[in-house]
This record gives C-alpha cells, structure tokens and sequence, in this order.
C-alpha cells in the first residue's frame, strides 16, 4: 500500500526508516520531509497544514494510509476534514481528530479531561483577565517555584518556570496581555512537581491500545539540564528507573483510565498519546498529553520496536488493535542531537555538512537537512541530525552515538555531551 507521512523532522525521518521495513509497503510519501526521508520515499513539497493540497497528493497517487507526524495539522483538524470529504473519508488517518487534539491543544481542555477522569496531575486554577485576582492567590498559596502554562500551543516555549513570586505574578499579567500571543490568552497555573521526568507512547484505535517503549528525553540547551528549552537535545530507551512497579501503576492509573476516558466523553482516537510523567517514589503524575510522538524520542523508541509497525497502524486504523501485540527489543537505545549553534535562538542555516557517509553503526535521523543546488548536505534547521545507537547498556549506547559524531561535522555544530547523566543514580 502507498503510505502519505506528514512532517519534516528527525521523528518523522524515524517513521519513515521504520516504514520501508515493512513488505506491506509499497510507495511512501512524505510532505514535506527532509533530506533524510528523501532516501526514503518521495518527499512532496506540501506544508502540513495546507489540507487542500494534501488531499491532491492522496488522490494523485494513490495512498491508502495518512500517518500524522506533528501536533499542528492534527488540532487544525486534518483527521475531520478526511472525514467530511467523501472522496477521502475512507482513507484511514493515524492520528486523532480535532476536538481529541486539544488534549494537546488546550492545557485547560487537559486538566478538566484528567480531573473528570480521576487521572493524577498536578493541582491547577486556569485563569484569564476576569479573574487573574484568583490566580494571585493561587500563586500565594503555592511554594516556588511557580509553573504557568500557556493554554494554546506557544511551540513548546508556553512554560514558565518562576522562582519568585514577584516574576510569577508579572508574568501571569504578561501571559494574559498576548506575550504567547492567542495561546496564552488563558494561563494554566499549576502546583510544581518533583522528580524525575520520562515519556510513555500508547498506539490506540480508541478502544484498545499497545504500550510502545517508554524514553526520557533531554529538553535544555545546556549540559546538566541547564540554559533554554529546545525542542529536545538526546533520549534514552529504556528508562532505568521504570522498573515492573511502575509501569503497572502507570498502565493501570494513567493509561487505561485516558482510553476509557475518550470513550466516556466519545472522543474517537486513532493514534498515537505521549504522556510526560513526572515520577517520584514510584508514582507517576501527568504533566501533559501529547496527541502525537515525541521528537527526539521517536529515534529511541521505533529502533527498539521489532514489530511490522505498518502493520500495527493499519490495525490502529481499522479499530482491530486488540488482535495484536508489540515486540520490542531488549537494547537500550539512545540518540544525540547535533543542532546548530546558537540554536534555540536565532542560528545560521545552509552549512555544510560532512561525514555522514563514513561507516557507523549508528542510524542518522535526518532532522532539519536539506539538499543545496550542488546536491550538497546543508542544514536547515536548529535541530539538524539525531545519531542513534543501540548497547547492552546506556553507556554502550552513547558511547558508539559520540563516536559516530566524532567523524560529523558542519559549522558551529553543538551537542550535548551529557545525554543520559541523571539515570545512574
Ligand atoms: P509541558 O509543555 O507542559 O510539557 O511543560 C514543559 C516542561 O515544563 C515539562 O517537560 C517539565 O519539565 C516542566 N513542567 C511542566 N509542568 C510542570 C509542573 N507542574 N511541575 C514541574 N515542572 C513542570
Ligand atoms: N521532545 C518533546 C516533544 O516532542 O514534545
């Protein structure tokens, strides 16, 4: 069958490696893609939220399966405009429809889903401009340091993290003024959680689920988890720290009672949830929903998966998940974002990139890549290339992802040298 991939990143490059091993494949698509995915299949220069012509492209050539790669299209609703049009309604799209989407799309829309639902979260008051007297007292009543969240998607910047109340209170008045434009409208303030952070991947049809492998990954610019935020720097799977204990409590708190969840509020799902936990004394809390995979984190958790992925997301599509079950592989796989510096502020693009052909064991996820007029490697992005590697164990792993960077280079090039650092312990 002829797969369409929407995206462009190294979690779609991901997708699309794991794809092509399937023997159900026959043509993959993707729109836009990078120049990773371009030794994949046919990229398609077609952004992912112009549905228009992504319908074309579906009818063009033939494509039986639509696999959803980022947040965007899906909370612009792509799933429900496939629905609405006759001509593409029976094409099954892998990833939720609109109003499921705002579990990622809403933070508000998130906290009242988990307290209907009995889903452990941190306490929470959402305000605006009529009563941010209230989100004062909240403030008050909390020890710092003090979370406010952007209610809309701000593109992963919409989390302040505030050590003094002062800055909290300012901030939440700079929130509700526009500083994250219309996402920050509204402001989530929640009660601050301790410990360690990890991810969890559910493949749904809305009825059943499989439980892909869990990963940690590593959002600060800075070694020892320090400077800005990025989209993420390097993953680890699995996490040490999961042990049986855990993941039953996470399956039976936090996973069954998310799908039961969408079926008592008749959101239909098919696709994927990433949920960010934090987890401390082998108890877990929701920190956020997520209607789609994690980037980088797919370039740990789909090397792991031993199973015919198409063949799980067909039966995701056809609502016949309860037939099936997931391999996965007993490595530990990790990945290293190289990303260009400066990233993730302002950054140069085009840069030449060399040593990607040398012989590794690593795979190289192509994330913000392109080809230039001489059909050069250039960047074209601030995160440019996940190394992944597998080993026995985390050290093993990153020890072959630093040696394979050891032969990569393009201009300004930085990484993290620390991935995994937090998980000896
Ligand atoms: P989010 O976009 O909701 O995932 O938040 C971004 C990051 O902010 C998370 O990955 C956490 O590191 C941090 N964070 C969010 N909410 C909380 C919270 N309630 N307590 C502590 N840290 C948080
Ligand atoms: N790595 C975090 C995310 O994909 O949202």
């Amino acid at each position: 069958m002829n797969i369409l991939l929407i995206g462009s990143g190294g979690r779609e490059h991901a997708f699309a490696w794991k794809l092509t091993q399937s023997p159900l494949l026959s043509k993959l698509f993707i729109a836009p893609g990078n120049a990773g995915t371009a030794d994949m299949g046919i990229n398609l220069s077609i952004s992912p939220t112009d549905f228009d012509a992504i319908k074309k492209a579906v009818l063009d050539n033939a494509i039986s399966m639509v696999i959803v790669g980022p947040e965007d299209p899906l909370v612009q609703g792509i799933h429900d405009f496939f629905i609405q049009d006759t001509k593409i309604a029976h094409i099954p799209v892998i990833g939720p429809q609109k109003q499921a989407a705002q579990l990622e799309g809403s933070k508000q829309f998130a906290k009242e889903f988990m307290n209907r639902h009995a889903i452990p979260t941190a306490a929470h008051i959402t305000v605006n401009p009529e009563n941010i007297e209230e989100g004062y007292s909240f403030l008050t009543a909390q020890k710092p340091p003090y979370v406010l969240k952007a209610d809309g998607l701000a593109g992963g910047k919409g989390v302040l993290i505030l050590d003094s109340i002062q800055e909290a209170k300012q901030e939440l008045q700079n929130m509700l003024q526009g500083k994250f434009g219309e996402a920050s409208k509204q402001v989530v303030i929640e009660e601050c959680l301790h410990g360690i952070e990890m991810s969890i991947f559910v493949l749904t049809d809305g009825k059943d689920y499989l439980i892909l492998p869990e990963a940690k990954d590593y959002k600060r610019i800075g070694e020892g988890d320090t400077g800005l935020n990025t989209g993420g720097m390097g993953a680890v799977s699995p996490v040490p720290f999961a042990t049986e204990k855990l993941r039953t409590h996470i399956e039976h708190d936090i996973i069954q009672p998310t799908i039961t969840g969408l079926q008592k509020d008749t959101l239909p799902y098919c696709g994927f949830i990433f949920i960010g936990l934090m987890v401390e004394n082998e108890t877990a809390k929701v920190i956020e929903y997520n209607v789609r995979m994690g980037d980088p984190e797919t370039e740990v958790v789909f090397p792991r998966i031993e199973s015919d992925f198409l063949e799980l997301c067909i039966a995701a599509g056809e609502q016949k998940l309860s037939k099936k079950s997931i391999r996965i592989k007993p490595e530990t796989a990790t990945t290293v974002m190289l990303v260009s510096g400066g990233y993730p502020g302002s950054y140069e693009q085009g840069k030449k990139m060399d040593g990607l052909e040398s012989p590794t064991n690593s795979l190289l996820f192509h994330a913000g890549t392109k080809r230039n007029e001489h059909n050069e490697l250039v960047t074209a992005g601030g995160r440019v290339l996940a190394v992944t590697s597998y080993g026995k164990t985390k050290d093993e792993a990153l020890r072959e992802s630093y040696n394979t960077i050891s032969r990569i280079s393009f201009e300004k090039m930085n990484y993290r040298t620390d991935i995994g650092f937090d998980l000896d312990i």
